[in-house]
């Protein structure tokens, strides 16, 4: 399992990447572009080198809020568990690779 030629498959992706499809992130982000809310690359590079960001994002994603990017807000994601908003956290301020 998990050799070669599969790793395109969704299975092998980045732990992160794999809750940012289940939690509908990709909704409102994409890794690239502006969509709703600021790309992940985007996010990647303004928090390079903040040793906090990776907490101070982590409370972001789970309770939301406005204003760093724009008006417009980033609901809350109060169901997710914190294992997950770290993958997914850690996996953005890496700059979201696919693999
Ligand atoms: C309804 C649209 C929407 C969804 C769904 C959404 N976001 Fe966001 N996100 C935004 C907006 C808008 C901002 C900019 C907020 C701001 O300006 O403070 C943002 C900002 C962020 C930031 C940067 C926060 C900061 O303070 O710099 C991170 C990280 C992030 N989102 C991750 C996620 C993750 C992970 C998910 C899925 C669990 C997600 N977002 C789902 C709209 C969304």
């Amino acid at each position: 399992m998990g050799v070669g030629a599969s790793a395109a498959y969704a299975a092998d992706a980045p732990r992160g990447q794999q809750v940012a499809n289940a939690n509908a992130c990709m909704g409102c982000h994409a890794v690239d572009r502006k969509l709703v809310g600021p790309s992940f690359q985007q996010i990647a590079a303004k928090y390079k080198g903040d040793r906090d960001a990776s907490a101070k994002l982590a409370r972001k994603v789970k309770d939301g809020g406005s204003g760093v990017w724009g008006m417009i807000p980033m609901p809350a994601h109060q169901s997710m568990s914190d294992a997950d908003i770290h993958a997914v956290v850690d996996w953005v301020l890496a700059g979201a690779p696919s693999k």
